[in-house]
């Protein structure tokens, strides 16, 4: 089990014990809730790739994936890619650099499942989130209008591995 230290933070795989605690962070953070259903198939799908971050044991932050298949954002051929579905971090505990190191550490395991590049849908308002990604490298390459259900629309946001 890989074990990433970020000053008192620990940054590990998850497991399936400890999906409930990502969906508790979730439901704190973030307007888009899923099923239990939909965390575990995307567990199935990329283990490696879903990540908890925790201080004295407790969750904090977690970043969870997919790995798909489709045309590149970037032409017209088809590529690996890696879907970041889901990033968010309690907000006492951030601008400390986890969601750095989640989103890094889940770019590298893409990669090495032979992804060619990663992209992942942000709302057009979301400026911290923006930024973090466009310092680790993402371009925004569209815009999905209405992609929320409140109406709000996308970035499709995107970088080569
Ligand atoms: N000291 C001070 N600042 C720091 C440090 C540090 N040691 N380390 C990093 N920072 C700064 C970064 O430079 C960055 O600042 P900047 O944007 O002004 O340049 C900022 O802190 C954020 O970087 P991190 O600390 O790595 O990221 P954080 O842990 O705060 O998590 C996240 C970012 C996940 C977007 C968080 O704001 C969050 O949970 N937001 C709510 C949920 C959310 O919107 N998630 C994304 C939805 S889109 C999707 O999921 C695909
Ligand atoms: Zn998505």
């Amino acid at each position: 089990m890989m074990q990433i230290s970020l000053g008192p933070y620990v940054i590990t795989e998850a497991d399936r014990d400890s999906i409930w605690e990502v969906v508790r962070i979730n439901e704190e953070t973030l307007p888009e809730h899923y099923t239990l259903q939909f965390y575990y198939d995307i567990y199935e799908n990329f283990p490696e790739g879903f990540l908890i971050a925790r201080l004295d044991g407790k969750a904090v932050g977690y970043i969870m994936n997919r790995i798909e298949r489709g045309i590149s954002s970037f032409g017209l051929n088809f590529v690996k890619k890696g879907h970041v579905v889901s990033i968010a971090v309690l907000e006492e505990h951030r601008k400390k650099g986890i969601g750095t190191v989640l989103l890094n550490t889940a770019m590298e395991r893409m990669k090495k499942r032979g992804c060619d590049e990663v992209f992942l849908e942000v709302r057009v308002t979301n400026d911290e989130a923006i930024k973090l990604y466009e310092k680790l490298g993402f371009v925004k390459v569209r815009t999905i209008q209405y992609y929320y259900s409140d109406g709000e629309d996308a970035y499709v946001m995107a970088r080569r591995l």
